[in-house]
């Protein structure tokens, strides 16, 4: 089969990929997709890295028999605590989301003072901080996990008055250091965003990494002359069935899918 008629794969622990699959949608929309959501095993972010590499390289062999021609792993606890050995493992194109992350903070931030809120897992991992230091030596980095984000996004209370208070329980640290941008270090928080938002102010910018990993990943598909011209097709498959999962899709993406359960465990 041609290459570049072959999809592009997608996953993450639950629904926070979709966040990142709706910008690759609106930047590669010819291409055909198939998502990964590990919902009988979310959330990552409080697990060992070692659990989350064995649960990631279950879902790349399983991404790999759908016979995709690159990966996006559209998760910071992934991409944060496994991409290196992840990518040396696999003989796929692998694209992760922290880079552009810290790209397009760069571009936002004018006082270079950055927040990034996470998973306990990202935040641990410090690969943010590292990063963003690396190319802006004398930016200041202020990180803040926010483990129950995931949860309540699984849940679509995405502005209620309980997600506002867990907000302001995290985010009130935050506040004091005058940041002017804050990394959703987290494929789950933008489906938050407005209540993060409110809470963190109008005049911090909210750098969300996704718009940038679907540029990253077009450039990639254009170097190699592998975008496909015809596709657009995209399916969702989920390790536990739920009416979640297909409603945050339908309210993410706006196009109505019913996610098949599959078996991945080796
Ligand atoms: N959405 C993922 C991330 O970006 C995982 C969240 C979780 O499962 O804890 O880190």
């Amino acid at each position: 089969m041609d290459i570049s008629k072959r999809p592009i794969g997608i996953f993450d622990s639950g629904v926070g990929g979709l966040t990142v699959t709706k910008e690759v949608i609106n930047v590669l929309p010819k291409e055909d997709i198939v998502y990964f959501g590990d919902t009988a095993r979310v959330p990552y972010g409080s697990k060992s890295k070692e659990l989350v590499y064995k649960f990631s390289c279950e879902i790349i062999n399983f991404l790999k028999q759908q016979n995709v021609k690159a990966i996006i792993i559209a998760c910071n606890t992934v991409s944060s605590n496994c991409y290196e050995d992840l990518k040396s493992k696999f003989d796929i194109p692998i694209i992760e989301v922290l880079n552009p992350g810290v790209a397009s903070a760069i571009k936002v931030t004018k006082n270079k003072k950055i927040g990034i809120i996470g998973t306990e897992a990202t935040i641990r991992s410090n690969q943010y901080e590292k990063k963003i230091k690396d190319k802006l030596k004398d930016a200041k980095v202020y990180s803040k996990a926010c483990p129950l984000f995931v949860p309540l996004a699984e849940e679509g209370l995405l502005e209620d008055k309980i997600t506002i208070d867990v907000a302001s329980m995290y985010l009130e640290e935050l506040k004091k250091y005058n940041i002017d941008s804050l990394i959703l270090g987290c494929t789950h928080y933008p489906l938050l965003k407005n209540t993060i938002k409110k809470v963190i102010g109008e005049d911090v910018t909210i750098v969300d990494p996704a718009f940038e990993t679907a540029i990253q990943m077009k450039k990639f598909l254009q170097e190699k002359g592998i975008e496909n011209k015809d596709g657009g097709n995209h399916k969702f498959y989920v390790s536990d069935k739920s009416d979640k999962f297909d409603f945050i899709c339908s309210l993410v993406l706006k196009e109505n899918h019913i996610a098949e359960k599959v078996s991945i465990e080796k």
